[in-house]
């Protein structure tokens, strides 16, 4: 079976490691032909090469990704892209700003518990407090607001419960800010949405309180060109199903692969 390679964007206030269950599956060959993930962490964190700026465009950070996804990749080599919640609004700008030159290698598109609708005021003015927030209590006050709505009820208490913990709270404080500060002036994502003619995954958890399932359905119903389109609901999962429900998203990602390796 021809090999495919999976990029995969974190969310907000997260980093790498939220893929990990993934990319464990795919390097025991559990993960159908999907054989690697590359999982940056994006700017200003972990073992990003890219400082912290003051404002995190989401342009900036998919100008970020396509420049070391070059580099992690073998040349020319296919892959699938997916992002989950701010990692998918960094997907749509990667499209749009890279997607000519990615023409022939990217293969499909997988967008987890995310949104392609933009803030609108009340949704500004939320992240300008959360900015405020942190500046003035530090990153604990991203945890204090994000933990309880990030999981699961029957997530609670878990190992994932425990990496998402420890996410936010290795997350600097100003990074968390830029993020924020990016997020609340991206564009909205349904024109990407529209003219994309590949294989496209949407999946969400069904206790989602932050990108809840009708963002998802939302996002398939504009997708009139895309030759394969799939909308899966993760049971007893919330924001973060590719952590929360591994086997259920690694299926998702499966079918997406096939789908891509066929269309
Ligand atoms: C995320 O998980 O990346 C954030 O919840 C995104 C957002 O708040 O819009």
């Amino acid at each position: 079976m021809a090999a495919m390679n999976l990029v995969a964007l974190h969310g907000y206030p997260l980093d790498r490691r939220m893929w990990d269950p993934l990319a464990e599956r795919a390097a025991a060959g559990k993960l159908g032909p999907i054989a690697s993930v590359f999982a940056p962490d994006l700017r200003g964190r972990g073992r990003s090469p890219h400082p912290a700026a003051a404002t995190h465009a989401m342009s900036l950070l998919a100008d970020d990704v396509a420049r070391d996804l070059e580099a992690a990749l073998p040349a020319g080599a296919p892959f699938l892209l997916a992002g989950l919640s701010m990692g998918g609004y960094v997907c749509f700008e990667l499209i749009k700003r890279h997607g000519a030159r990615f023409r022939g290698r990217l293969k499909g598109l997988a967008l987890f518990d995310t949104k392609a609708s933009a803030d609108d005021d009340a949704g500004r003015a939320g992240r300008k407090a959360a900015i405020e927030a942190i500046r003035k209590d530090g990153i604990e006050a991203a945890l204090t607001a994000m933990l309880p709505k990030l999981l699961a009820r029957g997530s609670k208490g878990t190992p994932a419960e425990d990496l998402v913990r420890r996410m936010v709270l290795a997350t600097p404080p100003e990074t968390a800010m830029a993020d924020l500060a990016g997020i609340a002036v991206r564009d909205e994502g349904f024109e990407v949405l529209s003219a994309w003619d590949r294989p496209l995954l949407v999946a969400v958890g069904e206790e989602d309180a932050i990108a809840p399932p009708a963002d998802s359905e939302a996002m398939t119903a504009v997708a009139a060109r895309a030759p394969w389109v799939r909308l899966l609901t993760v049971p007893r999962a919330g924001h973060m199903a590719p952590l929360e429900q591994p086997d259920e998203a690694g299926a998702g990602l499966v079918s997406l692969a096939e789908a891509a390796l066929q269309a």
